[in-house]
Protein backbone atom coordinates (compact mmCIF):
# COMPACT_ATOMS: atom_id res chain seq x y z
CA UNK A 1 0.00 0.00 0.00
CA UNK A 2 3.02 2.34 0.98
CA UNK A 3 4.72 1.54 -2.52
CA UNK A 4 1.34 2.64 -4.72
CA UNK A 5 1.18 5.82 -1.91
CA UNK A 6 4.27 6.89 -2.96
CA UNK A 7 4.16 5.66 -6.52
CA UNK A 8 1.54 8.40 -6.93
CA UNK A 9 3.17 10.85 -4.90
CA UNK A 10 5.90 10.59 -6.88
CA UNK A 11 4.24 11.00 -10.24
CA UNK A 12 2.17 13.76 -9.33
CA UNK A 13 5.22 15.66 -8.29
CA UNK A 14 6.73 14.63 -12.03
CA UNK A 15 3.68 16.24 -13.98
CA UNK A 16 3.58 19.46 -11.80
CA UNK A 17 7.68 19.35 -12.42
CA UNK A 18 6.77 18.89 -16.19
CA UNK A 19 3.85 21.32 -15.90
CA UNK A 20 4.43 23.84 -13.62
CA UNK A 21 8.13 24.45 -12.67
CA UNK A 22 10.10 23.90 -16.16
CA UNK A 23 8.11 26.39 -17.83
CA UNK A 24 8.26 28.89 -15.07
CA UNK A 25 12.05 29.03 -14.83
CA UNK A 26 11.82 29.19 -18.79
CA UNK A 27 9.99 31.80 -19.14
CA UNK A 28 11.89 33.36 -15.92
CA UNK A 29 14.97 33.09 -17.76
CA UNK A 30 14.10 34.29 -21.18
CA UNK A 31 13.04 37.42 -19.20
CA UNK A 32 9.28 36.86 -21.29
CA UNK A 33 6.08 37.30 -19.03
CA UNK A 34 4.19 34.14 -18.68
CA UNK A 35 1.17 35.20 -20.67
CA UNK A 36 -0.60 31.64 -20.20
CA UNK A 37 -2.67 33.00 -16.95
CA UNK A 38 -3.60 35.89 -18.48
CA UNK A 39 -7.64 35.53 -19.17
CA UNK A 40 -7.88 38.33 -21.60
CA UNK A 41 -4.71 39.50 -24.17
CA UNK A 42 -3.89 42.90 -25.95
CA UNK A 43 -3.00 41.94 -29.47
CA UNK A 44 -1.39 44.13 -32.16
CA UNK A 45 -0.82 42.34 -35.75
CA UNK A 46 0.60 43.80 -38.10
CA UNK A 47 -0.80 43.75 -41.94
CA UNK A 48 -4.12 42.47 -40.81
CA UNK A 49 -6.00 43.12 -43.27
CA UNK A 50 -6.53 40.37 -44.77
CA UNK A 51 -4.76 36.59 -45.37
CA UNK A 52 -2.34 35.23 -42.54
CA UNK A 53 -2.78 38.40 -40.22
CA UNK A 54 -6.37 38.56 -40.51
CA UNK A 55 -6.99 35.32 -39.67
CA UNK A 56 -4.86 35.29 -36.44
CA UNK A 57 -6.76 38.68 -35.89
CA UNK A 58 -10.00 36.32 -36.62
CA UNK A 59 -8.76 33.69 -33.85
CA UNK A 60 -7.24 36.18 -31.48
CA UNK A 61 -11.02 37.55 -31.14
CA UNK A 62 -12.45 34.50 -31.44
CA UNK A 63 -10.56 33.47 -28.15
CA UNK A 64 -12.06 36.89 -26.47
CA UNK A 65 -8.92 38.92 -27.32
CA UNK A 66 -8.74 42.30 -27.95
CA UNK A 67 -7.02 43.05 -30.96
CA UNK A 68 -5.08 46.07 -33.43
CA UNK A 69 -4.64 45.59 -36.85
CA UNK A 70 -3.07 47.54 -39.37
CA UNK A 71 -2.57 47.65 -42.86
CA UNK A 72 -1.99 50.46 -45.49
CA UNK A 73 -5.01 50.48 -47.47
CA UNK A 74 -7.54 52.44 -45.06
CA UNK A 75 -11.07 51.07 -46.47
CA UNK A 76 -9.47 46.86 -46.50
CA UNK A 77 -8.42 48.07 -42.64
CA UNK A 78 -11.92 49.46 -41.95
CA UNK A 79 -13.65 46.57 -43.36
CA UNK A 80 -11.85 43.79 -41.67
CA UNK A 81 -12.58 45.71 -38.67
CA UNK A 82 -15.80 45.23 -39.36
CA UNK A 83 -15.76 41.70 -39.91
CA UNK A 84 -13.98 41.47 -36.33
CA UNK A 85 -16.08 43.13 -34.43
CA UNK A 86 -19.21 41.14 -35.71
CA UNK A 87 -17.31 38.18 -34.18
CA UNK A 88 -18.92 37.17 -30.59
CA UNK A 89 -15.44 38.22 -28.78
CA UNK A 90 -12.92 40.74 -28.26
CA UNK A 91 -12.60 44.13 -29.37
CA UNK A 92 -10.97 44.94 -32.47
CA UNK A 93 -9.36 48.51 -33.69
CA UNK A 94 -7.72 49.46 -36.50
CA UNK A 95 -6.02 51.98 -38.20
CA UNK A 96 -3.72 52.46 -41.34
CA UNK A 97 0.19 52.18 -41.13
CA UNK A 98 2.38 51.34 -43.29
CA UNK A 99 5.42 49.17 -41.84
CA UNK A 100 8.72 50.57 -43.52
CA UNK A 101 7.96 53.82 -42.27
CA UNK A 102 9.17 54.18 -38.76
CA UNK A 103 7.13 57.33 -37.83
CA UNK A 104 3.99 55.29 -38.99
CA UNK A 105 4.72 52.47 -36.28
CA UNK A 106 5.79 55.22 -33.41
CA UNK A 107 1.98 56.03 -33.98
CA UNK A 108 0.40 52.77 -34.50
CA UNK A 109 2.04 52.03 -30.98
CA UNK A 110 0.45 55.01 -29.96
CA UNK A 111 -2.90 53.93 -30.82
CA UNK A 112 -2.96 50.55 -29.74
CA UNK A 113 -1.80 51.84 -26.19
CA UNK A 114 -4.20 54.46 -26.72
CA UNK A 115 -7.30 52.13 -27.25
CA UNK A 116 -6.21 48.78 -25.46
CA UNK A 117 -3.75 50.16 -22.87
CA UNK A 118 -0.96 47.37 -21.80
CA UNK A 119 0.14 45.81 -24.84
CA UNK A 120 0.85 41.97 -24.33
CA UNK A 121 1.73 40.52 -27.99
CA UNK A 122 2.71 42.33 -30.77
CA UNK A 123 3.26 40.30 -33.80
CA UNK A 124 4.96 41.43 -37.15
CA UNK A 125 3.24 39.61 -39.91
CA UNK A 126 4.62 42.30 -41.79
CA UNK A 127 7.89 42.94 -41.32
CA UNK A 128 10.71 44.67 -42.48
CA UNK A 129 14.18 44.50 -41.62
CA UNK A 130 14.68 48.89 -42.64
CA UNK A 131 14.37 50.06 -39.52
CA UNK A 132 15.29 49.88 -35.75
CA UNK A 133 12.27 49.12 -34.30
CA UNK A 134 11.61 51.53 -31.44
CA UNK A 135 11.25 50.93 -27.76
CA UNK A 136 7.22 50.16 -26.73
N1 LIG B 1 0.67 32.86 -47.38
C1 LIG B 1 1.71 32.05 -47.30
O1 LIG B 1 1.67 30.88 -47.71
C2 LIG B 1 3.00 32.52 -46.67
C3 LIG B 1 4.05 31.64 -46.50
C4 LIG B 1 5.23 32.06 -45.89
C5 LIG B 1 5.35 33.37 -45.46
N2 LIG B 1 4.32 34.24 -45.64
C6 LIG B 1 4.50 35.61 -45.16
O2 LIG B 1 3.46 35.92 -44.22
C7 LIG B 1 3.09 37.29 -44.36
C8 LIG B 1 1.59 37.41 -44.69
O3 LIG B 1 1.30 36.66 -45.87
P1 LIG B 1 -0.15 36.65 -46.49
O4 LIG B 1 -0.19 35.55 -47.49
O5 LIG B 1 -1.18 36.63 -45.39
O6 LIG B 1 -0.15 38.06 -47.25
P2 LIG B 1 -1.40 38.87 -47.87
O7 LIG B 1 -2.63 38.05 -47.95
O8 LIG B 1 -0.88 39.54 -49.10
O9 LIG B 1 -1.65 40.00 -46.75
C9 LIG B 1 -0.65 40.92 -46.46
C10 LIG B 1 -1.22 41.92 -45.46
O10 LIG B 1 -0.16 42.79 -45.08
C11 LIG B 1 -0.51 44.12 -45.43
N3 LIG B 1 0.73 44.81 -45.81
C12 LIG B 1 1.53 44.61 -46.87
N4 LIG B 1 2.57 45.45 -46.86
C13 LIG B 1 2.44 46.21 -45.75
C14 LIG B 1 3.19 47.27 -45.18
N5 LIG B 1 4.30 47.75 -45.77
N6 LIG B 1 2.76 47.82 -44.01
C15 LIG B 1 1.66 47.36 -43.39
N7 LIG B 1 0.89 46.37 -43.89
C16 LIG B 1 1.27 45.80 -45.05
C17 LIG B 1 -1.54 44.02 -46.54
O11 LIG B 1 -2.42 45.12 -46.64
P3 LIG B 1 -2.03 46.46 -47.50
O12 LIG B 1 -1.57 46.00 -48.84
O13 LIG B 1 -3.28 47.30 -47.52
O14 LIG B 1 -0.94 47.16 -46.74
C18 LIG B 1 -2.31 42.80 -46.04
O15 LIG B 1 -3.20 43.15 -45.01
C19 LIG B 1 3.96 37.87 -45.45
O16 LIG B 1 5.09 38.48 -44.83
C20 LIG B 1 4.38 36.64 -46.25
O17 LIG B 1 5.61 36.86 -46.90
C21 LIG B 1 3.16 33.84 -46.23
Amino acid sequence: MIIYVALAVAVFCLYALWKIVLPAVSNARSGRPDLSKKAQLNVLITGASKGLGFNMAKKFVQLKHNVVICARSKESVENAVVELNKLDGGKAYGTTCDISVEKELLDLAAFAKQNMGELNLWINNAGSTGYVLCNV
